[in-house]
This record gives structure tokens, sequence and C-alpha cells, in this order.
């Protein structure tokens, strides 16, 4: 009797504990796959979805420019998912991928020697390791990126952390993301903590800011595929995918923060520190969203 009460209180608790191992997550995949209904309605049939979704497109340019029956799964190469004359101006860009040196160097640095003789590669194993970041360390409370683990792992060895923006760090960071193209995106969410940095990161991302008060997803969510001045809007799916990515306009290869740091700042706000928990909890967000996504960097960008 007593071991059949012991059985089921035990039965209780393992239940209680998946129960509340998925309500961490709840939220995010009820988001996350709102977030695909909607882009994949959005980008199914612009001509057909004019007046919902690009009201400021004649259906000739909509007819001409942009692909038809992009799902929201293809949405990992950014605006050149669905908008033709990107892509094509993309085509020719990726010719000759101006990334390639950057990955070469990225690889000796990731094996370099430290002066302790332990190396990059010491700290994080193998270089095909992009989908285990960003992670929700649970014991230190925060959110870990692959930048942060890359300097953390060299300071721990005596050596001074990388700027954080391009350089070194980016490259190192292009070849891990090179190394894992193909990776499946898969964030998770293991606790209370980790579920509030969630919350956090997507509300930076809904909330209105700076002096346009404009918000992240007015551009990348309702906005995206649309056009500002001479640019067109990518979707927040598939935004972290590419990254680091070389731009023309850097000229160099640069980290998912710089590039965010740059909208954000335009947005009309003081500027925010890469690798700052703000932005670390913003990107924690926007990899959720992409979860199931394929891993695509590093990339090119105007
Ligand atoms: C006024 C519109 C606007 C707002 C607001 C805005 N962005 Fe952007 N963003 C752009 C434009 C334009 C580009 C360049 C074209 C593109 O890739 O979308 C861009 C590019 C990006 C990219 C690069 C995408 C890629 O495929 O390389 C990321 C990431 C990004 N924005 C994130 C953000 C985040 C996060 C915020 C909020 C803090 C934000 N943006 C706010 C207009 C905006």
């Amino acid at each position: 009797m007593l071991l059949k009460i012991v059985k089921s209180f035990l039965l209780a608790f393992v239940f209680f504990t998946a129960l509340n191992a998925v309500a961490y997550n709840a939220q995010a995949e009820k988001d996350r796959k709102a977030l695909h209904k909607y882009f994949n309605k959005k980008f199914k049939n612009p001509v057909r979805n004019a007046a919902k979704f690009f009201p400021h497109f004649s259906k000739k340019e909509l007819k001409r420019d942009f692909f038809r029956g992009v799902k929201s799964k293809d949405l990992y190469k950014g605006l050149y998912s669905f908008h033709k004359p990107s892509k094509e101006q993309y085509d020719d860009f990726n010719e000759f991928p101006p990334y390639e040196f950057a990955i070469d160097e990225g690889e000796k640095i990731f094996n370099k020697k430290f002066a302790n003789g332990k190396s990059l590669k010491t700290c994080l194993g193998g270089a095909k390791i992009k989908n285990k970041y960003p992670y929700f360390d649970t014991k230190r409370n925060e959110v870990i990126t692959i930048e942060q683990a890359i300097n953390e792992c060299r300071v721990k060895n005596g050596e001074k952390a990388f700027k954080t923006g391009k350089g070194p760090l980016a490259k190192v960071s292009g070849y891990i993301a090179f190394k894992s193209r193909g990776q499946v995106i898969k964030v998770k969410i293991p606790n209370k903590a980790a579920q509030k940095a969630y919350e956090r990161g997507k509300k930076m991302y809904y909330g209105k800011s700076g002096y346009l008060y404009n918000s992240c997803a007015a551009c990348h969510v309702q906005g995206a595929g649309n056009r500002v001045r001479t640019e067109f809007l990518s979707p927040l799916l598939g935004a972290v995918t590419n990254y680091p990515v070389y731009r023309i306009k850097w000229k160099s290869l640069g980290t998912l923060h710089r590039r965010i740091q740059g909208c954000h700042r335009d947005q009309g706000n003081v500027k925010l520190k890469r690798q700052s928990k703000r932005l670390k909890e913003l990107e924690y967000f926007m990899t959720y969203m992409s979860n199931g996504m394929k891993y695509d960097g590093p990339d090119i960008r105007k």
C-alpha cells in the first residue's frame, strides 16, 4: 500500500515537472507559430494579398519583383528570399564571396595556441557548435552568446578579449558559422529566469522607443517586404541565420550585435553596447523565433 502511494506521488511529481518544463516555453512556442503563420500568409502570394500586406506597391511591381510561394522556413536568406532584384544582385556578389579570406583567418585563430598552450578549440571543442548558442545558463542566470563564449575562453586563459563588432572575433565566429552550415536552430527556455529573459527580449523587439518612436517589429514584422527609402525590409524570421555577415558598406565581416546596434540607434535610441544584457536577450528572443530554421552563415549584405 505504502509503495503504491509513494509510486503515485512519484508519478505525479514526474508529471508535474514535465508539465512545467513545457510551460517555460509555452508562450514562446505560441509566438513562434503565430509568426510563421503570419509570414506564410504574407509571402505566399504577394499579388493576391496586396490589399492586406503590400498596399503601397503597384500590382505590376509585386508581380515583377516578388517571388511567389515563399514559405516561412525559406526566409533564412533575409530579403533575398522574396525580392527578385535584390536576389539577383546578391548572386552577383556571391560569385566571389568576399568573406572567404576571413573564414580562413578565423580557422587559424580558432586553432592558434594561447601563451599557455591552450586554444579556442580546447575550450569550445569542435567548430560545429553554432546551434548550441545562444543558450540560457541556469547557474549564471544569463544568456550566453557564441561571441561571449569565445571571449570568455580567451580571458580565462590569460589572453585579452577581442573587440566584439568586427576583426578577429567576427572572423572566428564566421569560421564557426561556416562549419555549422545546415545546423538547425534549437534554442531552449529551461527555467523561469530564462522565460523572463525571453520576455524582456520580446518586449524590446515589439516595444516602441527612440526619437522615431518605432519598434523593430514595425519594420521587420508588419513592415517586412515593404520599402523604406531604397531598402526592402527583411523579416524577423531568419534575421539571425546568416550571421556574421560581410557588409559591402562595412567592407568587412561584422557580428549580429554590430548590425542590431545600427538599427536600434537609427530608431533614435542611445547606442546599446554589444554583448550587453539587453542585446543578448534580444538575440535570445530573435533566435528562438527562428527555431527549426537552418543556419547558413556567413553571408553577404549590402
Ligand atoms: C525604420 C525601420 C527599421 C527599424 C525600426 C529597425 N530596422 Fe532593422 N533594418 C532596417 C533596414 C532598412 C535594414 C536593411 C535591409 C534589411 O535587411 O532588412 C535592416 C536590417 C536589419 C538586420 C539585418 C538583416 C539581415 O538579413 O542581414 C537586422 C538583424 C535588424 N535589422 C534588426 C533590427 C532590430 C533588432 C531592430 C530593433 C532594435 C530593428 N532592426 C529596427 C530597418 C529597420
